[in-house]
């Protein structure tokens, strides 16, 4: 099974490289199933229904999120009523949305998808510790699906490192998001654990991860508030693709990144 894994989709030009590229990429790669994250979406910050359902629309089978999950106001009914996205699972469980969701592969084959978050230098902080629920979601997931990916939403590399060893051997993929870019280590880790740190940005990368580097530059040089506005330049798709068997051992994991 090939999967594919889109990073951060980030504002307007993020959203467009995927409609762009996903259909192309679905062919060109005999993928199966592909994921993105989509907590940027919504002019880098939170994503909106219907943002979320132009992203299914486009060729994406499921839709993660991370710390901007609740920016765009009402969000929650949607992510009631939509299996095919998961917000952070160590939110509260009286939070709307769930954190573990099943898509069918292309051949009808379960997948599991799995959003968790970091809680070193994240805001706002989920409730209770990645570490100490991951047993739980990863046994819910697998009860489901022999194949589970983790979106792991985490800003420090050592706590997304340490995530990856935690899971290794028990699910197909660990891919670390949030920080928007990409990071030269994926590997497959021992038991058939794919895992990269990050995998980068899928959006304007003539910017400072996404925002205009002026409103940005402006913002650390007179620390006063400043309104992020998302850049458009450099546009490209970036993500991983992982090749895995039907048990959901990762065989390999290539990270990609293709100009619109
Ligand atoms: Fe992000
Ligand atoms: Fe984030």
């Amino acid at each position: 099974m090939r999967l594919l894994f889109i990073a951060d989709i980030f504002g307007r030009p993020g959203r467009e490289a995927v409609e762009a590229v996903v259909p192309r990429l679905r062919e060109e790669l005999d993928l199966d199933l592909v994921v993105a994250n989509g907590e940027n979406a919504a002019d880098g910050a939170g994503i909106t229904d219907r943002l979320a359902d132009k992203i299914l629309a486009s060729g994406v089978d499921c839709i993660t999120l991370g710390n901007h999950t609740w920016h765009q106001r009402g969000f929650g009914t949607y992510l009631d009523t939509q299996p095919r996205i998961v917000r952070p699972a160590n939110y509260l469980a009286s939070n709307p949305g769930r954190g573990v969701t099943v898509v069918e592969a292309r051949d009808g084959t379960p997948v599991a998808v799995v959003n968790l978050m970091g809680r070193l230098f994240v805001h706002p902080e989920p409730s209770c510790s990645p570490f100490e629920i991951a047993a739980s979601t990863v046994a819910e997931a697998k009860a489901q699906a022999p194949v589970v990916l983790v979106d792991f939403h985490a800003e420090a590399t050592s706590e997304k490192v340490a995530m990856g060893r935690h899971l290794a051997g028990r699910v197909t993929a660990v891919l670390g998001t949030h920080t928007h870019v990409q990071t030269s280590d994926a590997h497959v880790l021992s038991g058939g654990t794919a895992y990269i740190t990050d995998a980068g940005m899928t959006g304007p990368h003539d910017s400072v991860i996404g925002v205009r580097t002026d409103l940005i530059l402006r913002r650390f040089t007179t620390q006063m508030p400043v309104r992020f506005e998302p850049a458009d330049g450099g546009v490209r798709l970036e993500g991983v693709v992982i090749e895995c068997d039907g048990g959901g051992r990762a065989s390999s994991i290539e990270a990609i990144r293709i100009d619109e």
